[in-house]
């Protein structure tokens, strides 16, 4: 059996010190923790800091699903501690790579454990393991851990458990003492730094209702004269931190220009279900890690099996961070990616998926959101509308279907309170008429989000700036992009950061000549509809063909989707 020491789990909190929604401040190794349940019962334990200004994450608040850091509200998700939002900048994903350092994390025997080095598996405790557990009060001296350890042995077990016992240390953070009528209770140190530490007591065998208040009495009393002995006599030396208490890994990561699509994360398909018709849910499990947070409106490209590469939104809330789920539609003119999912993946197999990335955040400090949402557009919105009501922030869903057989993901909407309405049935003019009356004239700070068929995104566009919306309360996302592409012209491009002068010649894309000369580029739809591929342009003129940017966006010239437009100009000068 592997010993606490040489595992290097400790504990550093008891279950019961993680009620609902609480967040708790947690030490070891002079390392502050930030030790919290979200709402799936999982329990984070994470460096106890805010990567904004470094404040305490134990005086957040937990939100069930997400972090939310008391003073300027930065948001991390459960599980991975990625960051989903940043209030300065609403307008804005944070980038993927924003995470707060994570430690591994193992409830066990009715205490929290941790360990600062993860990578061993928590040891059993031999004599925990065949009882029912009962913990019992923790108490924090300040004393060396050593000396604490020390002092245990004078801890004499309370009478009511029998007399005579033995005591059996196990390393020099863990003993146990055992009684003659087969008893035990076994003590942790928590190691606080060198001069501090908590000691957690475990009974290997809950007493009955009618014994434990005598019991606790007298442990109480027995670990409370430990505390008092330590702490009345003269400090020597504290102990020297024994281990490094900070881990290596640097709390924020920038990567380099990923190639495009790679396809780091492993997942593996736990459900499949039909939401509507020619919908269907695709549950995805990481195979062997935990996957990286998700904002609302994200999307990941999942790597087929027949070698495809197909984009899909996350319809995950923020209460959902153990999977990623995504609702795919059969396309009748499908070119192999919906219907590989829809007939050939099946519960059990394994899956590629790119990272998270988001083009189209949902800000939470609009006084009011509109989501409208036609067909399988739901999909991004879903995500919004589920994160907007956990937040209790005033929103409308409106999801128009042809019908009550079409409308996907129903059952998720009629828990979102009365804030959504599926109109099913209506015609073009009905539609934008629907779209105009929910729109409604423009009001400071509301917002509108919408996804779905092109022609239905530009009605409501058009419904959007005759009732005065300004552009930038209005946004949206295509699926795809329709618009046939002309490649028929070749152009330079400069690029201003390396001074690189290159040929795009016709039949081929910025982005395929930027590859040829190993520049990174990072892509995923590759059709002019995410915004992923958005390069800033310095000088020149550019010919459009995207339907990602705004009309003030492409008058402005100041911007280029590389993966579709071009120039009109001779040359173009890129910030790259
Ligand atoms: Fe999606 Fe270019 S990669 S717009």
């Amino acid at each position: 059996m592997s010993t606490i020491d040489k595992s290097g789990w400790f504990p550093i909190a008891s279950s019961d010190d993680l009620p609902l929604r609480h967040v708790y401040h947690g030490e070891l190794w002079g390392q502050e923790l930030a030790v919290w349940r979200a709402d799936d019962n999982f329990v984070n334990v994470w460096e106890n800091r805010c990567l904004h200004r470094g404040v305490r994450l134990s005086i957040g608040t937990n939100l069930g699903g997400e972090l939310r850091c008391q003073y300027h509200g930065w948001r991390y998700a459960s599980r991975n501690a990625g960051c989903t939002y940043i209030p300065a900048h609403p307008a804005d994903a944070p980038a993927r790579t924003i995470c707060n350092t994570t430690f591994a994390s193992h409830e066990q025997y009715g205490l929290v454990w941790t360990n600062l080095n993860a990578c061993s598996a928590m040891p059993d405790i031999e004599a925990l393991d065949a009882g029912s557990p009962l913990p019992l009060r923790a108490i924090a001296v300040n004393a060396s851990p050593s000396r604490v350890f020390a002092a245990l042995r004078s801890y004499e077990f309370p009478e009511l458990q029998g007399a005579p016992h033995e005591t059996d240390e196990l390393d020099q953070h863990a003993l146990v003492i055992r009684t003659e009528s087969g008893d035990k209770l076994a003590f942790f140190i928590q190691p606080v730094d060198s001069g501090r530490a908590v000691i957690r007591g475990v009974l290997a065998n809950a007493p009955s209702a009618a014994e434990q208040g005598g019991l606790l009495r007298a442990h109480d009393h027995q670990i409370c004269r430990v505390r008092d002995l330590l702490e009345s006599e003269p400090v020597p030396a504290p102990d020297s931190l024994r281990q490094d208490p900070r881990p290596a890994a640097t709390s924020i990561s920038v990567s380099a220009p990923r190639a495009n699509r790679q396809a780091p994360l492993r997942v593996m398909v736990t459900d499949k279900t039909k939401v509507a018709q020619d919908v269907i849910r695709f549950r995805l499990e990481p195979v062997d890690s935990v996957l990286p947070a998700v904002q609302p409106g994200a999307h990941i490209d999942v790597h087929l099996p027949n070698g495809l590469i197909r984009q899909y939104s996350i319809t995950n809330g923020p209460q959902t961070t153990d999977a990623y789920e995504i609702g795919v539609k059969r396309e009748a003119d499908s070119r192999g990616g919906s219907t590989c999912l829809h007939d050939t993946v099946a519960v059990g197999d394994l899956l590629a998926l790119s990272e998270p990335l988001n083009n189209f955040p949902l800000r939470r400090d609009a006084l009011k959101t509109i989501l409208i949402a036609g067909g399988i557009g739901i999909t991004p919105l879903l995500a919004m509308a589920r994160t907007l009501h956990e937040s209790s922030l005033p929103f409308e869903l409106h999801h128009f279907a042809r019908d009550a057989e079409h409308a996907a993901f129903a059952d998720a909407l009629n828990h979102l309170g009365e804030s959504t309405y599926t109109h099913l049935g209506l015609n073009p003019a009905d539609t934008g008429a629907k779209i105009s009356a929910s729109l409604g004239p423009y009001a400071d700070h509301r917002h509108v989000y919408i996804c779905g068929p092109a022609p239905m995104i530009e009605a409501a566009r058009e419904s959007a700036s005759a009732l005065g919306w300004p552009e930038p309360a209005v946004h949206y996302e295509h699926f795809k992009n329709e618009q046939v592409i002309d490649s028929s012209t070749s152009f330079e491009i400069a690029l201003a950061r390396s001074g690189l002068t290159l040929k795009v010649p016709a039949g081929k894309t910025i982005i395929e000549v930027l590859r040829e000369n190993s520049i990174g580029a990072v892509t995923s739809c590759e059709q002019g509809a995410c915004g992923t591929c958005k390069l800033t342009v310095i000088d020149g003129v550019p010919y459009h063909q995207d339907v990602y940017l705004t009309p003030s966006e492409r008058a402005s010239n100041q911007v280029i989707m590389a993966c579709v437009s071009r120039a009109k100009s001779e040359r173009l000068v890129l910030d790259i």
